[in-house]
């Protein structure tokens, strides 16, 4: 992390003059709880230390200025405006969207300059961009003196991919990157925003991604088309259940009493829902009794749910998963995020984490002849400022 700081502290000294903040804004895992955000469900997520780095300072140019550390091409430069187009350049767009959401809210954003660079791979569901947006909700709010709270913050860099970007996500991944604690898991009400931490720190336990090596983007895909055939099944359900508005308000004994007029489909995107709420719900009770095994199971119950009746998986997750089976080195595993490619999350006993890989490589490239990624990962806190001292720490703690 100390390395990707350096070098986009010093891409940002290459370019422009003021002395920067630096911010760090880490990408999520997501233990359980898939596609229930947006349903106003439970989810269970996680900041990890692998994170986007920013560096940010106001210009009096009037202008913005972006440049990117690892993408080509890597400089746009834009003048401040009331409003704002697209830009040709995708990964602009989820900057000016975060500015675009914060005037649209009322606050002046003035002209800046920002580098930034990160380390959270791309395209492998663990939330580069909502890390990117996060990072420039709380770096403009602090260069601006927005005072916004992390919950505001939220709802912009959402809103910014929602409305900017173009994918109607819901708010897991932004909340995560902005709310995580170190050592701990959100318990995040999608519906009330309340949420809860549970404490996730095994000795002997360690998250193991996996990575497809798949890539597909969200934007117009089947993503969209799961958020309509959940609204759909809502419709139905309302015209005899007044009350419910989302999935969320739904029982398992209303979805039945209406199953008869919906499509097979939606009743069985509906039907994973409600299970899945009620997963997240009984693996925080594991967490609180320590019982990881039990746990871990449910995590395969979300996969098969995910991949039976929401449709959201894919022949290499699948097989990523499958691989795990009879490995006692593994807890529990599952696709996580969005679906269609990216990673699995796995929970492994650290002495059979070298094994457990070897296993899944071999397996993966016998059944697909492709070669997987792996990522351990740590869970660590939510998006912050890099002070000069944290810096001094870091560096005294790895003499
Ligand atoms: C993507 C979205 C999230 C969430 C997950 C599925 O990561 O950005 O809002 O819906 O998919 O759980």
């Amino acid at each position: 992390m100390d390395e990707l700081q350096d070098s986009v502290r010093s891409a940002y000294s290459g370019r422009f003059d003021n002395e920067p903040i630096m911010v760090c804004a880490p990408g999520r895992v997501n233990l359980i709880g898939e596609h229930t955000d947006y349903n106003k469900g439970f989810v269970l997520p996680a900041a990890i230390d692998k994170a986007i780095i920013l560096a940010m300072s106001k210009n009096n140019l009037g202008l913005i200025r972006l440049l990117s550390v690892d993408m080509s091409p890597d400089y746009v430069e834009i003048p401040v405006a009331e409003s704002y187009d697209k830009n040709e350049v995708s990964w602009a767009n989820y900057l000016i969207g975060v500015v675009s959401e914060l005037q649209k809210a009322g606050h002046r954003i003035g002209g800046f300059d920002c580098s930034f660079g990160g380390d959270v791979p791309i395209g492998a569901g663990l939330s580069s961009s909502a890390a990117l947006e996060s990072g420039v909700a709380f770096g403009l709010s602090d260069l601006f003196g927005l005072n916004l709270t992390k919950l505001e913050m939220t709802k912009i860099a959402m809103q910014a991919e929602n409305n900017f970007v173009g994918v109607k996500c819901g708010i897991m991944d932004q909340f995560a990157s902005l709310h995580g604690k170190k050592d701990s898991v959100i318990k995040l009400d999608c519906r009330s925003l309340g949420y809860e931490y549970y404490p996730f720190r095994w000795h002997d336990v360690r998250i193991l991604l996996c990575d497809t090596m798949v890539r597909r983007t969200l934007a117009g895909s089947e993503y969209n088309i799961r958020r309509k055939q959940c609204e759909e099944g809502v419709a139905i359900i309302k015209k005899v259940y007044p009350e419910v508005n989302s999935l969320r308000d739904v029982t398992t004994e209303q979805l039945e009493s209406q199953r008869e007029k919906m499509d097979a489909v939606v009743y069985r995107r509906c039907l994973y829902v409600l299970n899945e709420n009620k997963r997240v719900a009984a693996a925080c009770e594991d967490l609180l009794s320590e019982d990881l095994k039990s746990f871990g199971e449910k995590m395969y119950q979300s996969h098969h749910g995910l991949k039976e009746n929401y449709e959201v998986s894919c022949y290499e997750l699948d097989v990523l998963v499958d691989a795990t089976e009879g490995l006692d080195g593994v807890l529990g595993a599952r696709m996580m995020g969005g679906g269609f490619g990216g990673c699995t999350i796995n929970l492994v006993t650290i002495s059979k984490l070298e094994e457990t890989r070897a296993s899944i490589r071999d397996y993966y490239f016998e059944k697909t002849g492709k070669e997987p990624g792996f990522h351990v990962v740590k869970i660590g806190n939510g998006t912050h400022l890099l002070t000069e001292d944290s810096e001094i720490v870091t560096r005294a703690g790895q003499i």
